[in-house]
């Protein structure tokens, strides 16, 4: 598989101007999000990465397999980015819960539609962690003969990483750092946000 993280924007680079978001409501109030990357260069990166896909398979129609929830925004962004034909399916795996650390226990909770059976499987998800999650399921996509799978991750968190596992492509490498928005939860929160920002929680609710 080939790595595209060589070609991705340093975190320097995709370092947006910081801005804080303040949550209204009361129990709420101790968290504060810091712009990480913005919604401008998130869009811009996003078509560069279409086209990477698409010249890596010009004459195909990639199948999109969206990991819920996280990976929504990111993959309907992705698909319209891309020219030509393109199928997309949907999985759900069990992840963080409420909290912030991983346990590291990966369970499926949505299966696909249909076969990926002699398909070129692209994974597109919001986010590379510790892996696990990725692992699980190359583990279970391998087992129903795709052609090709490759995997398309919006942010990499590389210091994180338990698995022996990569991405072919990258959006942006990013710190050690709980982020929110673009898809990214906190207690299913913040998913709706259009930048992405690092998490600051307040002093009773510290990771
Ligand atoms: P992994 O299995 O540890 O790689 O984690 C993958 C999943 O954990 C992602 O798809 C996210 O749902 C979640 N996750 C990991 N890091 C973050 C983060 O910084 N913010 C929000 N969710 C995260
Ligand atoms: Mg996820």
């Amino acid at each position: 598989m080939r790595r595209a993280a060589l070609e991705c924007p340093s975190l320097e680079n995709s370092m947006a101007k910081s801005t804080r978001y303040k949550p209204k409501s009361k129990n709420k109030a101790q968290e504060s999000i810091r712009t990480l990357i913005s919604r401008e260069k998130i869009q811009r990166r996003i078509a560069e990465m279409a086209q990477e896909i698409r010249r890596d398979f010009p004459t195909e129609a990639p199948h999109l397999v969206g990991v819920l929830k996280g990976s929504v925004f990111f993959l309907t962004d992705l698909a319209r980015q891309m020219s030509g034909d393109i199928s997309l399916d949907f999985i759900a795996v069990s992840s963080y819960g409420n909290r912030t650390e991983t346990s590291g226990e990966v369970k499926l909770t949505r299966d696909l539609d249909s076969s990926i059976e002699g398909k070129t499987v692209i994974v597109v998800e919001d986010i590379l962690d510790t892996g696990m999650t990725l692992q699980y399921l190359l583990r279970v996509f391998e087992q129903r003969k795709p052609r090709r799978i490759r995997v398309a991750v919006l942010l990499d968190k590389p210091e994180r990483r338990l698995a022996k596992v990569r991405a072919d492509y990258v959006g942006f490498t990013i710190p050690n750092e709980f982020v929110v928005g673009y898809g990214l939860d906190y207690a299913e929160r913040y998913r709706n946000l259009s930048d992405v920002g690092v998490l600051s929680l307040g002093k009773k609710e510290q990771r």
